[in-house]
């Protein structure tokens, strides 16, 4: 069994309790669908998902879900993640976007009740150079660019995959990928980035969670609190 596959079955103990739940997006999250798709109690729940694909996924299989539009607050946001930093002053920072979904995830996760994350140790091997994602609404590209690479930053526009162009996100906007020194301090990133008109969402999630679950391939697991 694979860390994603370990991680997603445990963590089905955290939630199975609940009734709202917010259902993240990326290859673990598909593992958790599929995990709870073969256990009864989870499907008397409703879910609220944080992408398009997450959502096809939860409808196929005969999940109830619900519109983001309700507002509903659900009861537990449950996701991955692609790195867990750890900063000197204790904070942790998690990098997500990997998948686009940024702009929801952070919407899902500052809007639920509690907030779960799961994802292989191997998450915590931070790579010297971070890959940052960031949301954009199209029409300030330009602008958004001339900023960021005026202060220094080197960035990519995130391309489609098997098209020309830009990746769309599920927003209509696009995704851009900016490098940045993982000694850097993220949080304060965070809100400089935010700052600037034309950004809707970073992958930068400062201190935003309750509980973040690990697991290796050899089943060893480590919570985080
Ligand atoms: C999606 O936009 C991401 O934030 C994912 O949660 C993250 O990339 C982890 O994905 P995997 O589960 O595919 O590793």
């Amino acid at each position: 069994m694979d860390a994603k596959e370990i991680v997603a079955k445990y963590s089905t103990d955290y939630i199975k309790d609940k009734k709202i739940i917010g259902i993240g997006t990326g290859k673990t999250i598909r593992k958790l669908i599929e995990t709870i798709s073969d256990i009864d109690i989870f499907k008397t729940k409703q879910y609220m998902a944080s992408s398009i694909d997450s959502e096809i996924e939860l409808s196929k299989r005969g999940f109830s879900v619900i519109s983001l539009f309700s507002g509903i607050i659900p009861d537990v946001y449950i996701d991955s993640f692609d790195f867990l930093i750890r900063e000197n002053n204790g904070k942790i920072v998690l990098i997500k976007g990997g998948g686009g979904a940024l702009f929801r995830e952070k919407l899902l996760t500052v809007n639920s009740k509690e907030r779960i994350f799961i994802g292989e140790i191997s998450k915590l091997k931070v790579p010297k150079i971070l890959q940052i994602p960031i949301e954009i609404v199209p029409v300030s590209l330009s602008y958004v660019l001339t900023s960021l690479t005026s202060q220094g930053f080197r960035v990519k526009i995130r391309e489609s995959q098997g098209k020309i162009g830009p990746l769309i996100s599920d927003n209509g906007n696009i995704i851009l990928d900016m490098e940045v020194d993982n000694t850097q301090d993220l949080c304060k990133l965070n809100n400089e980035l935010s700052n600037i008109v034309g950004v809707i969402e970073t992958g930068i999630f400062c201190d935003l969670y309750d509980t973040i679950i690990l697991a290796d391939t050899d089943g060893r697991l480590e919570i985080i609190k």
